[in-house]
C-alpha cells in the first residue's frame, strides 16, 4: 500500500510520518533534541549529519503534511514569514511577481519592505479578476502568489483557472493555504505548484507554537527549497514539529467543527443589522458560488472555513463590543481551539498605509472573528450580549 496515495485523509493525518520508535516501540515517536549527530567515520553516517539540514522529527512532520496537502515533498520553516521568504529567496534581483492585493499584511511588509529593497519587483493584484492579473504579466515575471481566501476579506482566486493562465505564461504559481488548511481546499491538485502554510494557525491549532512549510510536487522545486531552508536556516525546532505532528491528527475534526460553528453564527450574525457579514458561506458574499465549488473537504463536501469578517461602522461600536467579550479574546492569529477576535486595520494589518487598507475597504470598524471549537450556544451568546 502507498501511505501517500492509497489512504483517506483521516488516516494519513494519523499515519504519515508516525512511526512507532524501533528501539522501544514508543507508539509516539520521540522529539530527536539533538544539534548533531555521531558520525562511524568520515563521510560515513546516518544520513543525519546536522539538524539545520535533516532531523528526523522535522522530516517526520514534514511527510505528514505533505501527504495531506496531495504533495511529495514538505520543507518547514520556524514561521510561515519565514516559509513564504525562503519561496522568494529561489528568484534574483530584477524578477517580477503578481500578488493578491488583499494579502495578508506581514506577506504585504516582507515584499514591499524587505525584498523590494533586494531589487524584486511587484504588483498587488486583485486576483479575483484574471483578467487583471493578465494584464500585468511582463517579461520578467516569474511567479503568481496568492492568498485564497483572502485575510481579511475573504476575497476568493479561481485556483483552477490562474494555474492555466500561470501555465500558458511559463510561470510558478504559488498558493498560501492558510485560511483553509489542507482540508479545506487542495490548491496542488487544482494546478498550484507549490502550497504554503502559517502552521502557526490550523495545522497547529492549539495557539503554542509558531511554525511553517512548503509543499510540492515538483522534485526539482523540493530540491531548491530544501537547499535554501538548510542555507538560510529558519528551521523548526524538533520540539515544535512533534507538536505539529500531534496536532495534525485532529486536523479534520477541528477544522470541520470551527467550519460547522462559523457558518451557524455567521447566518446568525446576518440577521443583526450589522453594516457587512463576510462569510463565503453565505448566499450574500459575491463569490458563494466558487467558494462553495473550489473550497472541499477530501471527500468532497463544501466548506466555508472558521473566520468571518463583521463591519462594525464606528469606533465606538467596535471598543464598546470588544470590551465586553468575555469568551473570545482579543488577540492576533486565528486557527487554534480557542475564539480570538481582532481588529485588522490596527493589528494584522497595521503595517499597510490606512489609505491602502481603505480603499480596500478595511476600515477601522472591521474585526475579524476567528471561530474555536468551543460550545456555538456560548459563543453566540457572547457575541450577542456584546452587540
Ligand atoms: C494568511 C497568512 N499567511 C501567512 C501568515 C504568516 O504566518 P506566521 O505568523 O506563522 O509567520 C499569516 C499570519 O497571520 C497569515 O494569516
Amino acid at each position: 500500500m502507498n501511505m501517500n496515495k492509497d489512504l483517506r485523509f483521516n488516516t494519513k493525518a494519523v499515519h504519515v510520518g508516525n512511526k512507532a520508535d524501533p528501539s522501544t516501540g514508543a507508539i509516539i515517536p520521540p522529539i530527536y533534541a539533538t544539534s548533531t549527530y555521531k558520525q562511524d567515520g568520515v563521510d560515513k553516517h546516518k544520513g543525519y549529519d546536522y539538524s539545520r539540514a535533516a532531523n528526523p522529527t522535522r522530516e517526520m512532520h514534514e511527510k505528514n503534511i505533505a501527504a495531506l496537502e496531495h504533495g511529495n515533498h514538505g520543507i518547514s520553516f520556524s514561521t510561515g514569514m519565514a516559509a513564504t521568504t525562503a519561496l522568494f529567496q529561489m528568484f534574483n534581483a530584477g524578477d517580477h511577481f503578481i500578488i493578491s492585493r488583499n494579502t495578508y499584511g506581514g506577506t504585504f511588509r516582507v515584499l514591499d519592505e524587505v525584498l523590494k529593497r533586494h531589487g524584486f519587483e511587484f504588483d498587488f493584484v486583485d486576483t479575483r479578476d484574471l483578467s487583471k492579473v493578465e494584464d500585468q504579466i511582463k517579461p520578467n515575471t516569474k511567479m503568481v502568489f496568492i492568498e485564497t481566501p483572502t485575510n481579511p476579506l475573504l476575497e476568493i482566486t479561481d485556483i483552477k483557472s490562474l494555474s492555466k493562465i500561470c501555465k500558458n505564461n511559463y510561470l510558478l504559481f504559488g498558493v498560501d493555504n492558510t485560511f483553509m488548511s489542507p482540508y479545506g481546499q487542495q490548491p496542488l491538485e487544482l494546478g498550484a505548484d507549490v502550497v504554503m502554510h502559517s502552521s502557526t494557525k490550523f495545522i497547529g491549532g492549539h495557539s503554542d507554537l509558531l511554525g511553517g512549510i512548503l509543499i510540492t510536487k515538483d522534485n526539482n522545486l523540493a530540491d531548491q527549497l530544501y537547499f535554501i531552508q538548510k542555507s538560510a536556516g529558519a528551521t523548526p525546532s524538533a520540539f515544535d514539529c512533534w507538536l505539529l505532528l500531534r496536532s495534525a491528527k485532529t486536523l479534520a475534526l477541528r477544522f470541520q467543527r470551527q467550519s460547522d460553528s462559523a457558518f451557524v453564527l455567521a447566518k446568525w450574525l446576518e440577521s443583526k443589522n450589522l453594516n457587512r457579514v463576510i462569510y463565503p458561506g453565505l448566499e450574500s458574499f459575491p463569490q458563494f458560488a466558487l467558494a462553495k465549488q473550489q473550497q472541499r473537504t477530501p471527500d468532497g463536501q463544501s466548506i466555508f472555513g472558521s473566520i468571518i469578517s463583521i463591519d462594525l461602522g464606528s469606533i465606538e461600536y467596535r471598543d464598546s463590543f470588544l470590551s465586553k467579550l468575555k469568551i473570545f479574546s482579543l488577540a492576533e492569529s486565528l486557527g487554534g481551539v480557542e475564539s480570538l477576535i481582532s481588529n485588522p486595520f490596527h493589528m494584522t494589518h497595521g503595517s499597510i498605509s490606512d489609505d491602502r487598507k481603505l480603499s480596500m475597504s478595511i476600515t477601522e470598524g472591521l474585526i475579524r472573528i476567528s471561530v474555536g471549537i468551543e460550545d456555538i450556544i456560548d459563543l453566540r451568546n457572547d457575541l450577542e450580549q456584546a452587540l
